[in-house]
């Protein structure tokens, strides 16, 4: 299986942070951003990893993190999502010929967590076909995607509710067959003008193709303000991306 880091987007939510960064470059306790996704992978046993970057200083991602071999990789794979924040699924579009046929897990390079997704990585090795999605409840599901559940089955996501049908958020750490490039071709930009993950995981619950698991320990995104701080505190005190359990 393959890892593909999503690092594109603006940052708008961090400004005036972002104005001359990329987010992920930002510092999040003791290390910038980007390392906790790929530490996540690499906790997984990903180790071909793709990094789709974006936005401001870009270039500065080479710089930072050459071949990886402060993670013990020989080699890191990048690419550049033009055209500022068309969305999560327009950057995973660019991870078409990485993944090579491939099943992929797609990780947002603001999402933290703090143990690790082996088993749901190595539960979704064995699934025949499909997408697997991690869940977890929050106290402010409007600000994410939040799935309506029956029982093992998701019914269907819904992308920032007014309304939220339940109180679990879908985090940013995806697992998908190879269809998902096909998937995200059929994909109509939202209201705001991007082209959502949301709709992508709604065709493979339509599909019947989708399955789920509740994230053990915490997980938070570090994309705004409060978010961000929160993040750098949690690290702090417990420590993110632990391997035992
Ligand atoms: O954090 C989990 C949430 O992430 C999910 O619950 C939502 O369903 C999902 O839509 C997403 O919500 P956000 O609105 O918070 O996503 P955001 O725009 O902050 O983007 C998250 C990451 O995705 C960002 O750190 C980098 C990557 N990204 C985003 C955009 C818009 C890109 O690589 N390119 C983009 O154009």
């Amino acid at each position: 299986m393959k890892g593909v880091i999503l690092g594109g987007g603006l940052g708008t939510r961090l400004l005036p942070m972002t104005k001359v960064t990329n987010k992920h470059l930002l510092p999040v306790f003791d290390r910038p951003m980007i390392y906790y996704p790929i530490q996540c992978l690499l906790n997984a046993g990903i180790r071909d990893i793709l990094i789709v970057t974006g936005g401001n200083n870009a270039g500065d991602f080479l710089q930072l993190l050459g071949n990886g071999s402060e993670f013990g990789l020989k080699e890191l794979h990048y690419t550049y999502q033009e055209g500022g924040n068309a969305g999560i699924a327009d950057a995973l579009r660019l991870a078409e010929d990485f993944a090579d046929g491939e099943k992929v897990v797609v990780v947002l390079g603001d999402n933290i967590i703090e143990k690790n997704i082996r088993k749901a990585v190595a539960d979704f090795f064995t699934q025949p076909r499909g997408a697997k999605i991690l869940l977890k409840e929050v106290p402010d599901p409007k600000r994410f995607g939040v799935p309506e559940i029956d029982g093992k089955k998701i019914l269907s996501i819904e992308e920032k509710p007014e309304h939220p049908k339940s109180r679990y958020a879908v985090i940013g750490i995806y697992m998908y067959d190879a269809q998902v490039f096909d998937i995200v071709k059929t994909l109509k930009p939202s209201d705001r003008g991007e082209l959502e993950i949301t709709d992508v995981n709604n065709v493979y619950i339509q599909k019947g193709q989708m399955t789920y698991e509740i994230l053990d320990g915490w997980w938070t995104d570090a994309g705004t303000i409060e978010s961000l701080f929160r993040a750098s505190q949690m690290i702090a005190q417990t420590g993110a991306n632990k391997l035992e359990e």
